[in-house]
């Protein structure tokens, strides 16, 4: 992995240190765009803050030296029924306009970093390069640079009221060989993030949501927000969405266990316990907090995916997740961290320190699989949480 000395006394070791490089490289408009949270932003500190709650009880005496010789082995991680293998149990989450923290690249680079780290990258409908330049150059940079990788591309999708052009978008992406579209359900309506608002919140000149750019209207790719999100989506157009794909759906938003169920009961392979990153609703619980109801409520059910994302900063995060049953973790604004601060290798650098990270903290808990993070017993939750949950 590559250093980047910044300054003489400061090298990049951390998420929260390419947090704080990226915040220097970044307008303040970008910034506030990408850090903020909603109203008073109490779920966007509260899903870190969450996951520091959680304290581990390791286990010892466990011969882990395998770790250390094959540390990519341990961490594979199979979803999707077994039909997909990913080399660690994170993904890249869906953040819009990439262009705005890597002007040049932007979701190219990104896809370039998911590739060399053998992870799935989750595009976001607001995209700022194109799903079908984004898929291209995915399959390019396997073709010509890493042959072995098993990364591949999800499609998040947000329905608008236009329903034609929202099955335009799903049928483009699965022309184009996206293997998963992921919903998002949390978001009927915009949240109220009022840093955007004080900076002024809009895209530069030649950056736009290129997927929104309709052949007879260009308007859609420049407004964005004027293509209204369908505020009446309910569980019934899931069987609309279903008629018109046959690709995997996977709900991102869900945070009660009733939802939980329903998704089950309408056949979709796999749920996000998401809260957008703290950018919708104000003062909701916290995903690591959400995730024990909602494992208990489906149980360990193989139909279903259950991944968690929001406020996964460190290794240790994504082993506490995985010890309360998620599948997988997506990781959101670190992913923006490191494209800001330098770009494909700045990515690279992120899931670098969280693969290394992970990999340290499975070893000091004498795990040597991710399935032993789940047998073994090492979480104790703290006074908010009824410990009985676990
Ligand atoms: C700047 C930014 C843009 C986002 N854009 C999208 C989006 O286009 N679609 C979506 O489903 N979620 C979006 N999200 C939410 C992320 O997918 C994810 O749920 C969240 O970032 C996870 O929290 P974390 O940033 O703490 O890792 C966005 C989040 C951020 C911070």
């Amino acid at each position: 992995m590559q250093n980047i000395n910044t300054k003489s006394y400061r090298v990049l070791l951390n998420i929260e240190d390419y947090h704080q490089r990226a915040k220097e490289k970044l307008s303040q408009m970008a910034y506030d765009y990408y850090s903020s949270g909603s109203d008073d932003q109490i779920t966007l500190a509260d899903n870190q803050e969450a996951f520091r709650r959680i304290k581990l009880r390791p286990k010892i005496l466990i011969d882990v030296s395998e770790n250390l010789t094959a540390n990519s082995i341990s961490c594979k991680t199979q979803i999707l029924n077994s039909t997909t293998t990913i080399s660690f149990p994170f993904i890249i989450a869906p953040t819009a306009f990439h262009r705005l923290a890597n002007d040049e690249h932007g979701e190219l680079a990104t896809v370039r970093a998911a590739v060399a780290c053998s992870t799935i990258m989750c595009v976001s409908t607001m995209a700022t390069i194109h799903m079908e330049a984004i898929a291209n150059e995915h399959q390019r940079y396997i073709k010509e640079k890493f042959p072995q990788s098993q990364s591949q591309l999800w499609y998040q999708l947000y329905v608008f009221q236009n329903r034609q052009f929202t099955q335009k978008l799903i049928e483009q992406a699965e022309r184009c060989g996206y293997k998963a579209l992921v919903l998002t359900v949390d978001s009927c309506a915009a949240g109220n993030r009022e840093p955007s608002i004080h900076s002024n919140f809009s895209l530069p000149d030649g950056i736009r949501a290129e997927n929104l750019i309709d052949v007879n209207n260009n308007e859609f790719g420049k407004k964005f927000r004027e293509l209204p999100r369908d505020s009446a989506l309910s569980w019934k157009d899931l069987d609309w969405i279903r008629s018109i794909t046959s690709l995997p759906l996977i709900l991102k938003g869900i945070m009660h266990p009733d939802d939980a169920i329903t998704a089950l009961k309408h056949g979709i392979q796999g749920i996000i316990v998401s809260n957008h990153g703290g950018r919708q609703l104000d003062s909701s619980l916290s995903t690591i907090d959400a995730l024990s109801d909602i494992i208990k409520a489906i149980g360990h059910n193989q139909q279903i995916d259950i991944y968690v994302d929001g406020g996964v900063r460190r290794g240790t995060d994504i082993l506490k997740a995985i010890a309360l049953g998620a599948k997988a973790v997506l990781i959101g604004r670190p992913i923006i961290w490191g494209l800001a601060v330098d770009g494909e290798q700045g990515v690279r650098n992120i899931l670098e320190i969280l693969k290394k990270e992970l990999n340290l903290a499975m070893m000091l808990c004498g795990c040597q699989t991710i399935a032993d993070i789940k047998k073994n017993n090492l979480l104790v939750m703290n006074d908010n949480i009824n410990r009985s949950k676990l």
